[in-house]
């Protein structure tokens, strides 16, 4: 039976990918530096209990290439999922690319996808630059290939917001325009991408909407009942203007439903912080 591998498996995207892999009737090989016995959790809801058992995991280390051969081995679709966008990403998504592509030609992989991220040819941020050579050196290797850019996911969003609201105030650069995906609507253009013949580049995945940051910290703020002040953050430099500039988006192809507020609503239904009582004698 074919199998395909999914790098980045315990990643935000990979937990979404896999039951959705597994559903399609795809044998799945799930690799991650973390045992899925240690860190990894699979979100239960995210892992229907008819799939538990239905993926195989393996430890691979794409920075020093611990485990490649044998994450490789026997597979006849690569799904690569796997980043470091906080980490060393020229050893991981680059350098680990390259690896692993070298190690996917040279097995016979029939079919390599590659998930990539709006704009990066032209926002001049290091993290991206590192993206475009990756998708560059997947293009360019024997293994044919498909493509597939994604705008920024609400997840992502979620997670900043989230740093940030832990600060007095929330200063941030309200001008920048996104346009946030839910990463389960990405994970099954992947899976299209996964069981069909390799495409190349394929048009990208955007979200409903483009929004300014202020107006997705606005919303967040009022999901969860906070009331700390936004502060614009003026930025300077070519990459804050390029995403004042929408460069991230791809508003054509606005191809997700569901919208930030939709995703807010699903998030913090029951989660929003219980607002602090009003004092004694105060007007009602
Ligand atoms: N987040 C977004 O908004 C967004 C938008 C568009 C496209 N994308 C792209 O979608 C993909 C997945 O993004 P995500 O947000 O799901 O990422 P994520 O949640 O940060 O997950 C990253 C994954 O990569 C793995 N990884 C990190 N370092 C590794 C290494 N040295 N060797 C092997 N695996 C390693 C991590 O597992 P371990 O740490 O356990 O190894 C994890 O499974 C990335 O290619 C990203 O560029 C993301």
């Amino acid at each position: 039976m074919s199998e395909t591998l999914v790098t980045g498996a315990s990643g935000t995207l990979g937990r979404a990918l896999l039951p959705r892999l597994v559903d399609a009737g795809v044998a799945v090989r799930a690799a991650s530096r973390s045992p899925p016995d240690e860190e990894v959790e699979v979100d239960a809801q995210e892992w229907p209990e008819s799939t538990e058992g239905s993926a195989e995991w393996v430890e691979l280390d794409l920075a020093d290439g611990t485990g490649i051969e044998s994450a490789v081995a026997d597979v006849d679709t690569v799904v690569h999922a796997a980043s470091a966008p906080t980490g060393d990403t020229e050893a991981v998504d680059v350098r680990g690319t390259e690896r692993l592509l070298d190690v996917a030609a040279s097995v016979g992989v029939e079919h390599v996808v590659y998930v990539s991220i709006v704009g990066i040819d032209e926002i001049p941020y290091a993290y991206y630059q590192h993206k475009l050579t990756a998708e560059r050196a997947v293009e360019s290797s024997d293994v044919p290939a498909t493509i597939l850019r994604a705008t920024q996911f609400h997840a992502f969003v979620d997670e900043i917001l989230g740093t940030v609201s832990r600060l007095p105030v929330w200063p941030l650069p309200t001008r920048f325009r996104v346009q946030p995906v839910d990463h389960r609507e990405v994970a099954d253009a992947l899976v299209d991408c996964a069981t069909g013949e390799p495409r190349g580049r394929v048009p990208p995945v955007g979200g409903p909407e483009v929004r300014t940051l202020g107006e997705l910290a606005t919303a967040y703020r009022e999901a969860r009942g906070l009331r700390r002040p936004i502060v614009r953050l003026p930025v300077p430099g070519s990459i804050a203007s390029a995403f004042r500039e929408g460069r991230a988006t791809c508003p054509d192809r606005a191809v997700g439903t569901t919208t930030w507020e939709e995703w807010l609503a699903s998030e913090y239904r029951d989660k929003s912080e219980p607002t602090a009582a009003p004092p004694a004698g105060a007007p009602s």
